[in-house]
């Protein structure tokens, strides 16, 4: 045996393989939440998380869904690889779910699916797809401001970021008139991503007649619609209505693509279940467009988790379960409308703030764009123990009947 004084000591010594990468940032979300569980107040509210909570606050697993887990269980079905599509009955009814079971993409048998890691492996998917084989662009335009992610996402899959106008600061709500002009301004065949409803993080949304504008104008440059759905229901508390801008590009006879989430819609967020579809002109076309999308995430992941695809394809495909969720995604969206009405409630006449609060009812989906500011937002932290990301947006199911009130003395108190 080697003494262990054998070992030059230099050796041990030797600079470290990974000595030169850099400290990344923390992830601003994740900070928020962080931050929110280091405070020992019992007052304190966490506004940074996007995940629905119930109205004592909790997580919620919809009654749906626990069914459909122990139909599950009853089967005592196989744990075998899925396809790397995903689960067939999966794929095929959130097809459906999105596009209406008598739109042509469905009819025709020429929409191209496959399941994905939820909203986020879905919009990498379309991202590298479009990156590989969209023949007129190497960019996507992206509104202003969006989800955070969607930044990386895109660049990571090889494409270039623009930017088109979105929110308007002045009015807290939707910059049409910037939104148009740049859209338009784009070069012809661009992509241009828009969020399906539920804006995050702004919770502006366009109006139908808006919809109808931007289709337009998107159909005269001849641009590419990249739709991001990942709140499905969750905006009006009604699936179809949520899908109308992807019904109505696709009833233009748009070819759109589209990533899907039932993080939030069915609460499976750590299950990771999505899809990403591509309208095709035939099922010839879909037969190509598949085997693409096969030989793109065969060496990403093999194929997809099946027990999230499982479940949502129960809770769709038997009729209880499914008009079981209806009622509880309704459910949902309607506690968090409740607590927009009361927050602006409150301010407006418990606290008698003289600032407009229209935009907190206006806006839609799980997140209120405050207009707070950054230093507005830090006093609400060290003041008020109430936590949320610097750009002033507010997670409203973070918000319960029980602190609303509070919410609103606090947020009237660092804006007088
Ligand atoms: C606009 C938008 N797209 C996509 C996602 C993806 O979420 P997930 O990957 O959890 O489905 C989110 C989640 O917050 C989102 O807000």
């Amino acid at each position: 045996m080697l003494a262990r004084s054998a070992f030059p000591r230099v050796l041990t010594r030797s600079v470290s393989t990974w000595s030169s990468v850099p400290q990344g940032p923390p992830d601003a979300i994740l900070g928020v939440t962080e931050a929110f569980k280091a405070d020992k107040d019992p007052r304190k509210m966490n506004l940074g998380v996007g995940a629905y909570r119930d109205d004592a606050g909790k997580p919620f697993v919809l009654s749906s869904v626990r069914k459909a887990e122990k139909l599950l269980l009853e089967k005592g079905l196989d744990k075998e690889y899925a396809g790397i599509t995903g689960v067939p009955e999966f794929t095929k009814a959130a097809g459906v779910l999105a596009y209406g079971a008598d739109s042509a993409p469905i009819q025709s048998n020429s929409l191209s699916i496959t399941q994905s890691i939820s909203g986020t492996g879905a919009l990498r998917i379309g991202g590298v797809f479009l990156a590989r084989f969209y023949p007129h662009a190497k960019s996507i335009y992206l509104p202003n401001p969006t989800w955070g992610n969607h930044i990386p996402i895109m660049k990571d899959s090889g494409l270039q970021v623009e930017r088109y106008r979105y929110f308007d600061p002045k009015t807290n709500g939707l910059d049409i008139a910037g939104m148009l002009d740049d859209i338009k301004a784009a070069p012809k065949n661009s992509i241009v991503l828009l969020h399906a409803c539920a804006h995050n993080p702004t919770g502006v949304d366009p109006t139908k007649t808006q919809w109808d504008e931007i289709a337009q104008v998107v159909k005269e440059r001849n641009h590419f619609a990249f739709f991001d759905m990942a709140y499905q229901g969750f905006a009006s508390g009604d699936s179809t209505k949520d899908a109308y801008a992807l019904r109505k590009f696709v009833a233009d006879d748009h070819r759109v693509c589209l990533s899907q989430s039932f993080a939030k819609n069915m609460g499976l967020y750590g299950e990771r279940v999505g899809s990403f579809s591509i309208v095709c002109e035939s099922p010839e076309e879909k037969a190509r467009v598949d085997s693409q999308i096969k030989i793109l995430i065969r060496p990403l992941y093999s194929n997809p988790p099946i027990n999230g695809a499982r479940i949502v394809s129960t809770v769709l495909n038997t009729p209880e379960l499914r008009s079981e969720w209806l009622d509880e995604v309704k459910l949902m969206a309607d506690r968090i409308i409740t607590m927009r009405t009361q927050l602006r409630n409150h301010l407006e006449n418990d606290f008698k703030s003289s600032l407009p609060w229209n935009h907190i009812t206006d806006q839609i989906g799980m997140f209120c764009y405050s207009g707070l500011t950054g230093e507005q937002v830090d006093k609400l932290k060290n003041d008020w123990h109430v936590y949320l990301t610097r750009d002033g947006r507010i997670s409203m199911a973070g918000i319960s009947s029980g602190n609303v009130k509070y919410l609103a003395e606090a947020i009237h108190n660092v804006t007088k």
